[in-house]
């Protein structure tokens, strides 16, 4: 009867401990279903992330402030970008060659072109002429809106017309119909070596809430109209916020508003103070408030004067007295 009794007692331990032993099994199988599920989870968003745009993450990765001493900015893409510049907007052929030949012999090192500027091989050939190491200098190209449907060829013309080894930052000129594809194409170039920063111009708080979430790589530099009649108060903070550096068209007004502009009475008399001339008292203002300078000119002497913006500074009363000219007055239609 013991015997019994032990054998029932055996048999009901075993029963006991193989369930166990199942439960244990089967919380191991789940953790590999789940390890499983993650992996292919994981291989998919991969996968994905090489198809198709995720939004990507815009979150601010690094510090954006100008440095004074270097007249330098570090991009979000981890390159450096000089604060101050030249545009060629309207300069074409030997002029535009002269004007930033100039440029560079006074030091500039940042020049802002365009497909639409008709002077990217003017640029180009003054880069290549001009015997500073190909890296020292910062060229900043755009694909205009009627590029768009065909980006992965214009990057190549803009390449090829530069003749520059490769281009430093190319921005989309104007939001329009296949933007979106069109950064992508440009996202492509910069994996393959062809571009090494990206950028937007005349995209503001709206344009950019909606075209960020369809692309990947956060724009380092947004290049919008920024002068003391249209400053763009409020646009800049937001740009700023995202770790993307802002950039000022018509930094003196554009041709046909710079006499105007550089007339007016706070201004002048603000220059008159520090014995400086009211386009260098502009240009500061915008330094000072964390705005790359690229002003136009075929004028050696202006050009000169553009770079000489770091031998003073405006007080804080000087820039709030600039900031109360606002008028919200644009001097181009976008
Ligand atoms: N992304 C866009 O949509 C967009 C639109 C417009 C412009 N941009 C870019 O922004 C750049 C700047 O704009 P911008 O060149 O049209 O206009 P700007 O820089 O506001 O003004 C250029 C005018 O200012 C004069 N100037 C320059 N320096 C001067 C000085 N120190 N004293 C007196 N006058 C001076 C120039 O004449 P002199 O030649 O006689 O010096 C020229 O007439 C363009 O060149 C272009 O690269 C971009």
């Amino acid at each position: 009867m013991k015997q019994m009794y032990n054998l029932i007692l055996a048999c009901l331990l075993v029963v006991l401990l193989s369930a166990c032993g199942k439960q244990v099994g089967s919380d191991s199988s789940a953790d590999k279903v789940s390890e499983q599920y993650e992996q292919t989870e994981s291989a998919e968003t991969t996968e994905q992330a090489e198809q198709e745009p995720q939004g990507g993450d815009h979150t601010v990765t690094g510090d954006i402030s100008f440095n004074f001493e270097t007249k330098t900015v570090l991009l979000n893409s981890g390159y450096e970008m000089p604060i101050h510049g030249i545009g060629t907007y309207s300069l074409t052929g030997d002029t535009c060659t002269a004007s930033v030949t100039a440029a560079l012999n006074s030091g500039v090192r940042l020049i802002d072109t365009a497909y639409m500027y008709h002077n990217e091989e003017s640029v180009g050939e003054a880069v290549r002429n001009s015997g500073i190491p190909r890296e020292e200098i910062f060229v900043i190209t755009k694909l205009y809106p009627n590029q768009f449907d065909h980006a992965e060829a214009a990057i190549e013309e803009a390449l090829t017309k530069l003749d520059i080894e490769y281009i430093d930052m190319m921005l989309l000129h104007h939001p329009g119909t296949g933007d979106v594809e069109a950064y992508l194409a440009m996202e492509k170039a910069v994996a393959d070596g062809k571009i090494r920063s990206l950028g937007l111009s005349n995209w503001y708080v709206e344009e950019l809430e909606e075209f960020l979430p369809q692309i990947n790589i956060t724009p380092a530099l947004v290049q919008n109209e920024i002068h003391p009649y249209y400053q763009e108060n409020d646009v800049i903070p937001y740009i700023h916020s995202l770790g993307i550096v802002v950039q000022g068209w018509y930094p003196l007004g554009g041709r046909g508003y710079t006499a105007e502009l550089l007339g007016n009475e706070v201004i002048s008399e603000i220059a008159a103070a520090h014995g400086k001339s009211s386009a260098q008292v502009i240009l500061r203002w915008n330094l000072q408030k964390g705005v790359v300078v690229i002003p136009g000119s075929s004028n050696p002497d202006h050009i000169q004067e553009n770079t000489e913006l770091f031998d003073f500074e405006l007080t804080e009363e000087e820039m709030e007295r600039i900031d109360a000219l606002d008028r919200g007055e644009k001097h181009d239609w976008y």
